[in-house]
């Protein structure tokens, strides 16, 4: 866990966060209950959330699991219900939940570009729809994790590119009608993580020094560097900070393409 913040900023809140039995939404659940929110974790499988959940409980956080499927509505807003009821309130909405595959745009089916559309935008829009007006009551906030192919073109990736871009405009229409409600939404746009399936799906065999060497700061990111970010952001640091996409990528958008041609063979 990063000590770049002090401790217990978010001391009384409470938070919600898909995709968090894994990955950097695990990572994220257990920052967040470490700065003192009460944690309520969604994703598809039971067992992977309650691992995450007794490890928060183990090391003194509060945290209740959700299994569901964010492409369903009423499941959504059945778990943010259960999650205010259990919890009193809501003040944090972390979208991480996410599917994605490699995959030639040519031979990808219409279900397969669909389906990681509906995963990551549709499901990020009914999880938000489905928060509002908890997030209303108490001036809360949404941080959606994207990601860098979201603006930069990015080969096998079409359909993950489109969901993620249309997360970034979400993210400021979101915020500018929500404004006026004390709700600020923003985003964070991961490069490249170290240790997580995102990479391991993308990057698999020899190809992760290759890319790394074409990361500018010449490295991967640490799932402790997007907690950072998104902890700024849902902070009262970030308080005037709203509609905003922040890139946690070391620079590699700034390559264009370049990180990931080789992906093209
Ligand atoms: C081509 C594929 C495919 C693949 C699935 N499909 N995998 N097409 N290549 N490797 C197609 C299927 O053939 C099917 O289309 C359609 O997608 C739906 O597949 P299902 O298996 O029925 O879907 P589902 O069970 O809902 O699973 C969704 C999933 C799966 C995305 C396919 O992989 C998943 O659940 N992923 C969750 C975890 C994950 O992806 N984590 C990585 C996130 S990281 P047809 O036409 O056959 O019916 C990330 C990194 C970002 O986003 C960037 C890093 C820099
Ligand atoms: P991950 O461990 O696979 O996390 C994705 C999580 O989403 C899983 O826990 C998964 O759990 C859950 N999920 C998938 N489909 C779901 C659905 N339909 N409903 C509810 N939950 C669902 O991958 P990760 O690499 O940590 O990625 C986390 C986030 O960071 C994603 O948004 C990803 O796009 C983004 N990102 C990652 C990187 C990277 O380098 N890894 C870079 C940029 C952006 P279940 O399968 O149990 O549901």
């Amino acid at each position: 866990m990063s000590n770049v913040f002090a401790k217990d900023l978010l001391v009384g809140k409470v938070a919600f966060v898909t995709g968090g039995g894994s990955g950097i939404g695990a990572g994220l659940a257990r920052m967040l209950a470490a700065q003192g929110c009460k944690v309520a974790l969604l994703g598809r499988t039971k067992e992977k959330l309650d691992a995450v959940a007794a490890h928060i409980t183990e090391t003194g956080g509060v945290a209740k699991v959700f299994p569901a499927d964010v492409r369903k509505y009423d499941d959504v807003a059945a778990a943010v219900t259960g999650c205010v009821a259990e919890f009193g309130r809501l003040d944090v909405v972390v979208n991480s939940a996410a599917g994605n595959f490699l995959s030639p745009a040519a031979s990808l089916s219409a279900n397969g570009f669909r389906t990681v559309v509906d995963i990551d935008l549709c499901g990020t829009f009914n999880v938000s729809r489905a928060a509002f007006e908890h997030l209303a009551k108490t001036g809360g906030s949404i941080v959606s994790i994207t990601a860098t192919q979201a603006a930069v073109p990015t080969p096998l990736q079409c359909h993950a590119g489109a969901a993620k871009a249309g997360i970034e405009k979400l993210t400021r229409d979101l915020a500018l009608e929500w404004g006026r409600s004390g709700v600020r939404v923003n985003a964070v746009a991961p490069g490249p993580i170290e240790g997580t399936e995102g990479m391991a799906r993308l990057a698999p065999g020899d190809m992760p020094d290759a890319l790394r060497k074409r990361v500018p700061l010449g490295r991967y990111g640490t799932i402790d560097e997007v907690c950072d970010a998104v902890l700024f952001l849902v902070s009262p640091a970030g308080n005037y900070v709203t509609g905003a996409t922040l890139l946690i990528d070391g620079g590699t958008s700034l390559l264009g393409a370049g990180p990931f041609l080789d992906l093209m063979g």
